[in-house]
């Protein structure tokens, strides 16, 4: 009997997911009754953060203990809890390459339940906004270039998390760089912003229940994300049917009190300047607000603490932080996201007799991410180094600093040269602090105008290389450019920011413990010209239908490795495409068998691309992935269940998704660039029918 796959099995993701069983008649009634109830100062005092600082690493907003009133205590971030010491998980985008929205769910679980058990409510996450290029310096802290993708993780890490805090997606909306995002303007047509950069959001909020949302820095169309009605109200509210609150991002992310609150921001943090007292009341005074817009903002506020019963909530024993459990997490998440680029002449898997070189500084440096808000401390962290010494002895591994002669590498079977980015290279760029840090170890990166390798990296690669017998990249840090070294090199493994288990992730995957199964959830190009234009001081970045693959796919080039690309040390086979319809969507299946001779798994891909369409669109766009996992010989039928409204384009006209009358081509395969199998259906008036 072939072992059936789900590619999406709603009921497992979003079991226990809080915000998903909430009775919104009652707590609305409750709220109503309370904020009437409530003087104004006591309304204010629920729409600030409580300090500029945090207190034991969390931000605390509102509460009122003689009216039952709960306090939040927000915290970063997308990769762990931002207080104290915690599970430093491998970054997002590496957790992206994984394609597992089941493993995503335990990561969001296992971050939700330490940030409980350290006293938090709101955690800070997750970075939901499209990778748009790979140069942004928070590419590390999201998860995709495609937006279906970004949705599907970003929803099973919330309904993960939410069954123990209230969660944040981040940040609404269209925050793709970062050098300038407290001034710039991203521009985009109402169908660009629903269609690609708004549609992962909507997912967050409509599918799991989002307790949240944080409004971005940068302008959209001109107006500040946190002041823009069609944003926070129209959109969120109105369209979405979102009950939950709307807080800033921090200082900045607050820019006007009337404007903003009428928009509807509701909470400034991290404190009140805005929404001060006495700004507070000039606006009222002034006529320029009501005192019910207060009250409203107050009153969203307030309903999350009561629908979440905050004060109510479990808060797990403190041995939960950093448990064996935990890590097990953080460790299965790296290996599962490393991708095997390059494997000339199967190189690896490295058999346990040989004698390794290690190389480069970043082999045993801490480099876990940027030093921004998603920063997280762990009391130890595997680095490549001893994860191979942990796992081929310490006599069997040699390490040669940066700088060491290399000369030596001649007489090592295989040389592994650990070389790549860090958070001096690309992350958060928090202007007060970098200046104070200029030139310190504390200087953070921003964005990156080029996608090569630094200068130093380069160097060390090419030295390394040209001494020693086989080589193999270990490369660290977010999508870079490879043309000038691949050839010199036998293998290439991209292991993102891998976690603080990262170095036993490492050698799991290079002594084939385990089997390379991430696959790009980023293009890596050739060039630069194989991407949207970049410019990085840019105040003003026109958006449009087209990015990444979509943008790669349209202007056919071909990229260095394709978006979904990633190798392994065994086969797979596809076979037995079937597409079924049902009233309102489809539901495709293929057999997956392991035609080698190692276990493995293997993500499967289905595309669809469009024909006779009324409008332009993607040559095809991603709308279902699955992890499968066999043994030798074994097979599985993967089900992947698509719903209309995942065919659907923004029609302008209709202010709405529209399922227009065309031809819909269902591309299966391992990457964008690897669709072995295709069925074609036509939507006519009768309804749809394969061609
Ligand atoms: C920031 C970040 C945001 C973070 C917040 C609090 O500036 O943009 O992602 O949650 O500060 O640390």
């Amino acid at each position: 009997m072939t072992k059936k796959v789900l590619a999406f099995d709603h009921h497992q993701i979003h079991a226990g997911n809080k915000g998903l069983g909430i009775d919104h008649e009652s707590v609305a009634r409750k709220v109503e009754q309370l904020v009437d109830s409530m003087t104004l100062a006591q309304l204010f005092n629920e729409i600030r953060g409580l300090q500029q600082a945090p207190i034991e690493g969390l931000y605390h907003a509102g509460g009122n203990e003689s009216l039952g009133i709960p306090v939040y205590k927000m915290v970063d971030g997308p990769r762990g809890a931002r207080a104290g010491n915690a599970t430093a998980f491998p970054v997002a985008l590496a957790r992206a390459a994984t394609f597992d929205v089941e493993l995503e769910r335990r990561v969001g679980l296992a971050i939700g339940k330490e940030v409980a058990a350290k006293g938090g409510n709101v955690l800070l996450a997750p970075t939901i906004n499209l990778l748009r290029h790979p140069g942004w310096g928070r590419a590390q802290e999201t998860y995709s270039e495609d937006t279906f993708h970004t949705g599907a993780m970003g929803a099973a890490f919330i309904s993960g998390a939410q069954n123990y805090v209230l969660t944040s997606p981040k940040h609404f909306a269209m925050n793709n760089v970062e050098f300038t995002r407290f001034d710039m303007s991203a521009n985009c047509s109402p169908r660009v912003l629903h269609e690609i950069y708004l549609r992962h959001f909507r997912r967050c909020v409509v599918e799991a229940a989002a307790a949240s949302v944080m409004s971005a820095y940068n302008k959209l169309n001109g107006i500040y994300c946190g002041e823009h009605p069609e944003l926070l109200t129209t959109i969120l509210r109105e369209k979405w049917g979102f009950t939950g609150f709307v807080e800033s991002d921090w200082f900045l992310g607050t820019r006007s009190t009337a404007p903003a609150l009428s928009a509807g921001l509701d909470i400034e943090t991290p404190a009140g300047y805005r929404f001060s007292d006495e700004k507070l009341i000039e606006a009222i005074q002034s006529g320029e607000m009501s005192e019910g817009v207060i009250a409203r903002a107050a009153g969203r506020a307030i309903y999350q603490k009561l629908a979440w019963k905050l004060d109510e909530l479990e808060k797990p024993p403190a041995f939960v932080v950093e448990s064996p459990e935990h890590l097990a997490v953080a460790r299965e998440a790296a290996e599962k996201s490393m991708v095997l680029l390059k494997n000339a002449g199967a190189l690896l898997p490295l058999p346990d007799s040989h004698r390794l070189a290690i190389v480069g500084d970043l082999a045993d440096a801490i480099n876990l991410g940027d030093r921004g808000s998603s920063f997280v401390t762990s009391t130890e962290v595997v680095t490549p180094l001893a994860g191979l010494k942990a796992r081929f002895g310490d006599d069997n591994v040699a390490w040669f600093r940066s700088d060491d002669d290399f000369s030596a590498l001649k007489d090592f079977d295989v040389t592994v040269i650990v070389a790549g980015l860090t958070y001096k290279e690309e992350g958060e760029y928090i202007p007060t602090m970098q200046q104070e840090a200029e030139g310190s170890d504390l200087a953070r990166g921003g964005d990156r105008v080029s996608l090569a390798l630094p200068d130093h990296q380069r160097e060390l690669i090419r030295r390394a290389a040209a001494a020693a017998n086989k080589v193999v990249v270990a490369l660290q840090g977010t999508a870079v450019q490879v043309g000038d070294w691949i050839e010199s090199v036998d293998a290439i493994l991209m292991t993102w920011y891998p976690g603080c288990q990262g170095g036993h992730a490492l050698a799991a995957i290079l002594t084939g413990d385990a089997c390379p199964s991430g696959r790009l959830p980023v293009t890596i190009p050739k060039s630069a010209d194989q991407l949207v234009p970049w410019d990085v001081e840019a105040l003003e970045v026109e958006h449009d239908l087209l990015q990444g693959y979509r943008y790669v796919d349209y202007h056919g080039h071909e990229p260095e490795f394709p978006f979904g690309f990633g190798l392994s040390y065994t086969e797979f086979d596809l076979e037995g495409l079937y597409v079924q319809r049902f009233d309102n969507g489809f539901e495709v299946s293929v057999d997956v068998t392991n035609t080698g001779k190692v276990a493995g798994a293997t993500i499967v891909q289905l595309y669809v691309g469009y024909s006779n369409s009324s409008v332009l669109r993607p040559v095809r766009e991603l709308k279902g992935f699955g992890r499968v996992e066999l043994s030798p010989g074994e097979q599985a039928t993967l089900v992947i269940e698509l719903e209309d409204d995942d065919l659907t384009y923004f029609d302008e006209a209709e202010d709405d998704f529209v399922l227009e009358a065309a031809d819909y081509h269902f591309d299966i395969g391992f990457s964008s660039r690897d669709l072995s199998l295709s069925q074609s259906w036509r939507l006519s008036p009768d309804g749809f029918e394969p061609i």
